[in-house]
């Protein structure tokens, strides 16, 4: 059994995600806790270079089993390398994406058999689950626009609408199968605002 706790955060492209992890794993620091900070695709040194090949707007052959290998790939090792280590260690590790990110574009966006991907799962994670995930839920047209805003390009903000589309109902599936673990969250509010939902999640499951 690991001593820590293990938080994801999900979501669509744009929802403020990167924001409310830096906010909470701050409020969590000034809290009295180890937080550790981390996303995927990347969080090691390994995984950032996989990152690179994920994202390259460049590489629009990738074929779509490729790019789910090579997430769960960089999951693997930034489970065995980052988060199980912290954990261990009883700290309180947030992380920027994770499985549900998996299953919600390469399984509900792309298309990809769910079972067939979450067997896949089963090589890389064991079936290693957050304690807790927060969705952060938004119209998909109000985020892409947000990240347009910073000028933000890979090869998913490429995607069309549709895609998008697919892959917020894919999470709202997703949290609804799986209530107890996953909390959604309304992204379209001010930023403080959600940080204060966020914390007040977060704090209840602390504190069990
Ligand atoms: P990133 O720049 O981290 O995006 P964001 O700021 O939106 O989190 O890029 C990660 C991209 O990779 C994002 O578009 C979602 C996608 N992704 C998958 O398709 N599958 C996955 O398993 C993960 C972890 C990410």
């Amino acid at each position: 059994m690991k001593k820590g706790i293990f938080i994801s955060l999900e979501g669509i492209e744009g929802t403020g995600k990167s924001t409310q992890s830096r906010l909470l794993s701050e409020a969590l620091t000034a809290a009295g806790y180890e937080a550790l900070l981390t996303f995927e695709p990347g969080g090691t040194r390994i995984g950032q270079s996989i990152r690179e090949i994920l994202l390259k707007p460049d590489h629009k052959e990738m074929s779509f089993v490729a790019e789910l290998l090579l997430y769960n790939a960089a999951r693997s090792q930034h489970l065995h390398e980052v988060i199980l280590p912290a954990l261990e260690r009883g700290a309180v590790v947030i992380t920027d994406r994770y499985t549900d990110s998996t299953v919600a574009y390469q399984g509900y966006g792309r298309g990809i058999d769910i079972e067939l991907l979450k067997s896949i799962d089963r090589i890389s994670t064991k079936g290693f689950m957050p304690h807790l995930t927060i969705l952060f839920d938004l119209d998909v047209q109000v985020g892409l626009e947000r990240n347009r805003g910073v000028n933000k390009v890979d090869r998913f903000e490429l995607e069309e609408v549709a895609f998008h589309e697919k892959v917020r109902s894919g999470y709202l599936e997703i949290a609804r199968l799986e209530p107890q673990r996953i909390k959604i969250v309304d992204a379209s509010k001010e930023p403080q605002d959600i940080h204060k939902q966020v914390k007040d999640i977060v704090m209840e499951r602390l504190c069990r």
